[in-house]
């Protein structure tokens, strides 16, 4: 009445050495992503408006001319993880329009860095919609007026020797108030990324 199993052929205690093996590859691949993780502690970079002013501002006929001036920290805040810019473009948009635009040189930031980069970014005689000067005529006369400043940057990360591929950067910052008056803004207004 003894049931006795079957001996195992040959062909599937193969395919049990396989299963293993690739079971114990994805555990090691699994554990050596950790460990690499651990070691890198990957961060957020960090960015923050601190400083925005305007010069040369002329309002006329639904047309603008301004230059603004942004401060933007840009804050490496990783102890083995730097970042080449390979391209910076920051725009200024006031209710949905944009209305001043500007490239910023590219460079390098070592890790644990914070940089602080100098954006100018020119209206040319920008033209608006009626509504669009009508409001940003109101909001002049309250003393600051509050725009979204974008920056797209082109980034890649090095991790030790290795550099990585290129990723696009999107940065927002909003609102950020612009003082009519001469003086600057010293309020800073931190950013939002979105990879
Ligand atoms: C803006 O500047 C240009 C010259 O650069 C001028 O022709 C234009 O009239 C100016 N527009 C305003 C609104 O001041
Ligand atoms: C950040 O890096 C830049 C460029 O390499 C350097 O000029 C600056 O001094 C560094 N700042 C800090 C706080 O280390």
């Amino acid at each position: 009445m003894a049931n006795t199993v079957p001996p195992p052929s040959p062909a599937s205690k193969l395919c049990r050495i396989i299963a293993v093996v690739i079971l114990a590859l994805i555990v090691l691949f699994g554990l050596a992503v950790l460990i690499t993780w651990l070691i890198i502690k990957p961060k957020q970079l960090v960015y923050r408006i601190d400083s925005a002013s305007v010069h040369q501002f002329n309002q006329n006929n639904n047309h603008l001319n301004a230059t603004f001036d942004f401060i933007v920290k840009a804050h490496n805040p990783n102890g083995k993880i730097s970042v080449y810019y390979d391209s910076i473009e920051v725009s200024a948009s006031y209710e949905g329009q944009t209305i001043a635009f500007n490239t910023l040189e590219p460079f390098y930031q070592p890790h644990r860095n914070v940089t602080r980069l100098d954006a100018a970014l020119v209206a040319r005689d920008v033209a608006l919609s009626e509504a669009l000067s009508r409001d940003l005529k109101q909001q002049r006369t309250s003393g600051d007026i509050g725009l979204d400043v974008r920056i797209k940057a082109r980034i890649r990360f090095k991790v030790g020797i290795i550099k990585l591929k290129h990723r696009t950067l999107r940065i927002s910052c909003s609102p950020v108030k612009v003082h009519m008056s001469s003086l600057k803004s010293l309020e800073t207004t931190s950013c939002d990324l979105d990879w």
